[in-house]
């Protein structure tokens, strides 16, 4: 299936507008994942949502097909101190995980309902979310339980920087992946 999808980008002041949206994709995109895992909750989801939806430099990029929405990808850049890298379980030159509010983008969440997946959406929403932004670099946490979803983010240019769980109650093992965005 060839999609025309139309990307639109919001900001933070946009947020509560769109939270109704974002958590009825997220909704319907981990419906199995939340029966077995906790941390798959909706109710968690919105509270991760409000954190990130308010942090400063927030942005948000929504794909729509003939006017409803068939996936999202929104992050922030990680300020100085973030506990994005707390969880990291590998080690790795301090410098690596260094943060000074301009040098890293994190890319929180990328979902795409079934019927677009495999249409090339998902790597439209990635690239549009990621392509105006002025970081040197991006992060991303992949769960190692789902090694495609990996190997999906590699053929993007994604490296794997090492294993990274969250401290957030319930996470998951995660790998934490980098991009370089200097060279663009
Ligand atoms: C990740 C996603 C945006 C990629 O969309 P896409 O580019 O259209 O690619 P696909 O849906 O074909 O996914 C790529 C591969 O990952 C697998 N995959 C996708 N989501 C998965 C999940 N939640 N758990 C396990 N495997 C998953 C797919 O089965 C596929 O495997 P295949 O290549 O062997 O068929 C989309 O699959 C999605 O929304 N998944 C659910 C949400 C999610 O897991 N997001 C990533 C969080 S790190």
């Amino acid at each position: 299936m060839t999609v025309g999808i139309e990307l639109r980008r919001y900001t933070t002041r946009h947020a509560a507008r769109l939270r109704p949206l974002l958590l009825g994709v997220y909704a319907e995109v981990y419906a199995e994942a939340a029966q077995s895992d906790p941390f798959c909750a909706v109710d968690r989801f919105a509270e991760g949502l409000d954190n990130w939806s308010a942090r400063p430099g927030w942005s948000c990029v929504i794909g729509y097909d003939d006017g409803q929405p068939v996936g999202y990808a929104y992050g922030a850049p990680l300020l100085p101190g973030s506990r994005w890298w707390g969880g990291l379980l590998t080690d790795v030159p301090p410098d690596t995980i260094s943060e000074t509010g301009t040098r890293t983008y994190a890319l929180s969440e990328l979902m795409v309902r079934t019927p677009w997946r495999k249409t090339g959406t998902a790597r439209q929403l990635h690239d549009a979310l990621l392509a105006p932004q002025p970081e040197q670099r991006a992060t991303l946490l992949v769960v190692q339980d789902h090694p495609r979803v990996r190997a999906l983010y590699g053929s993007w240019g994604w490296k794997t920087l090492g294993d990274l769980r969250p401290l957030i109650p319930n996470a998951p093992l995660f790998h934490a992946m980098l991009l370089d965005l200097s060279s663009r």
